[in-house]
């Protein structure tokens, strides 16, 4: 892993892109999101932490994102910050659970984001075979051990220069080990583990983890060397 590399589709080293000011990033988001966001922490799976949201919002700036995907919709915090902070931005998201799901739609209606995101009701497994691509930009937030399975897909739907973002990767310490992981967690552990080694080791990929949130690995995709 590289982040000093340059990949082509990208001018700015991958380190340097995902230098986020938080405090900045988040200045631009509107109070009733804000609200929203602090709500959201309260509920079961929570939306994504302010250093990580801070990290998507300067990715979608400087890619710049005019196609986004997230996977795991929750109630559409992350959805609404892209779009209402990015306004060439339009969103596909998905959620599996249907209370999610209508809450973020109500949610996207209400804050006038509605024309510029499809939010899907569904399993990503099956949803992610029909989408068409390409995406500048996928937040991969949905079950964490299905990450490592669907890497390729996601690479697939993914344009050269275009980001990977997947949260969660080093969930409470366990996957690096510096928290010893509970025995009903082993499982989860050792899949995103996998995801890593995974995304490290393919070669169309540039891979960093940063230290924001439970862990954002962020993959960049390389032009294909020519032989
Ligand atoms: C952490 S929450 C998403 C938060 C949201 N991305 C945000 O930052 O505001 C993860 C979501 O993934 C959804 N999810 C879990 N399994 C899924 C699946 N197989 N397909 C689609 N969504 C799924 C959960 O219902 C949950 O709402």
């Amino acid at each position: 892993m590289n982040g000093e590399d340059k990949a082509a589709g990208g001018g700015m080293p991958l380190s340097a892109l995902c230098m986020a000011n938080e405090a900045e990033e988040l200045a631009v988001l509107p109070q009733p999101l804000q609200q929203l966001r602090a709500q959201a922490r309260t509920v079961r799976d929570p939306t994504a932490a302010d250093g990580t949201l801070a990290v998507l919002l300067r990715l979608a700036r400087e890619l710049p994102a005019r196609r986004v995907l997230e996977i795991g919709t929750g109630e559409g915090c992350t959805a609404l910050a892209l779009l209402l902070a990015c306004p060439q931005l339009s969103l596909v998201t998905v959620e599996a659970d249907a209370e999610r799901h209508a809450a973020a739609c109500a949610h996207f209606t209400r804050f006038g984001v509605s024309g510029r995101v499809n939010a899907l009701f569904g399993d990503a497994a099956e949803v992610l075979n029909g989408l068409q691509g390409p995406f500048d930009l996928i937040f991969l937030d949905g079950p964490k051990a299905q990450y490592v399975h669907w890497l390729p897909r996601l690479k697939g739907l993914l344009r050269i220069g275009g980001v990977l973002a997947a949260d969660d990767v080093l969930l409470y310490g366990w996957v690096d080990g510096s928290v010893p992981v509970p025995y009903k967690r082993r499982s989860i552990a050792a899949r995103l583990r996998e995801y890593l080694a995974a995304a490290e080791a393919d070669e169309e990929l540039e891979t960093l983890v940063l230290r924001v949130g439970e862990g954002l690995a962020v993959s960049r995709k390389r032009q294909a060397e020519l032989k």
